[in-house]
């Protein structure tokens, strides 16, 4: 017996897609066979991403969309759903973050980052969640956490503590969404290299830290490929409120 992880005719919104991780994500989603809304504040990012795969002969739909704004995660999900017939799967992939010592930590900093990482997680979910019972088809939910979910690092207190509430808020979605087919687990990417984070990784501070990553390696963009398509698809129909670590080990480095 065996199983395929396929996406075929799968209604997919990601959201922060105009960049980073949830564009990376959306491009392999639809490359498996997804129909994918890409929603973003920077909407012409999400047109520009939308049109190249188009190009690549997939299906995508760029929207405006601010996950802290109940309205806009609303509009979102309904657009998605009007244009697809349905939403399947939803991507919360939104995400900042705030570089400060705790002592310093501004109130706008802090609202800004909780606002996005937690609140916009929950009210993009919620309008997902109703969507997928009015379709009556189930679907899945996955949370873009962070190991920082897990464990705690230097002046990331509002980031760390907004994605560990993250994790306790997709097993609240699991428990209370299950009677309606809905499945909700948190991917826990570690670190990750990207354009915006190379030069810190070249620096003799980035070179330790990634001495204490067990497989003393950083992640790329195509290590979340497979546990992404994974907790998207049915291959994963079986877990729910899950956290999935994907992270070279450094959740278990040595302490
Ligand atoms: N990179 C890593 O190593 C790493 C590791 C672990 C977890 N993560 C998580 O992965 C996710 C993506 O991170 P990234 O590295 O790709 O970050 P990024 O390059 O800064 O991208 C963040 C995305 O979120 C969107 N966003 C921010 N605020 C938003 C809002 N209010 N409404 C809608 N979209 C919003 C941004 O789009 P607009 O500005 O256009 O709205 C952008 O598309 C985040 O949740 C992050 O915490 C990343």
């Amino acid at each position: 017996m065996g199983f395929q992880v396929t996406l075929d005719g799968q209604a997919v919104l990601v959201t922060g897609a105009s960049q980073g991780l949830g564009a990376f994500f959306a491009e392999r989603l639809a490359a498996a066979g997804a129909k994918v809304a890409l929603g973003a504040r920077n909407v012409a990012a999400c047109a520009a991403l939308a049109e190249r795969i188009t190009a690549a002969g997939g299906t995508a739909l760029p929207l405006a969309l601010d996950v802290t704004d109940t309205a806009s995660a609303e509009a979102a999900v309904t657009a998605a759903a009007d244009a697809f017939g349905r939403l399947d799967v939803l991507v919360n992939n939104a995400g900042t973050t705030a570089t400060k010592p705790l002592m310093d930590m501004d109130e706008a900093s802090w609202d800004r980052v909780v606002d996005t990482n937690l609140k916009g997680a929950f009210l993009t979910a919620q309008a997902a969640a109703r969507q997928m019972v009015k379709d009556r088809q189930g679907g899945a939910i996955i949370n873009v956490a962070s190991i920082l979910g897990h464990r705690v690092a230097g002046q990331v207190a509002a980031y760390a503590a907004s994605k560990a509430a993250l994790v306790q808020l997709t097993r609240s979605m699991a428990l209370e969404w299950a009677r309606y087919g809905i499945r909700a687990n948190a991917l826990c990417p570690g670190y990750v290299e990207t354009d915006l984070n190379r030069d810190f990784f070249a620096t003799e501070a980035g070179v330790a830290l990634v001495k204490r990553i067990p497989n003393r390696r950083l992640g790329t963009l195509d290590d979340l490929t497979g546990p992404l398509l994974f907790l998207c698809s049915d291959a994963s129909a079986y877990m729910n409120g899950a956290s999935l670590a994907v992270d070279g080990g450094h959740l278990v480095s040595s302490l």
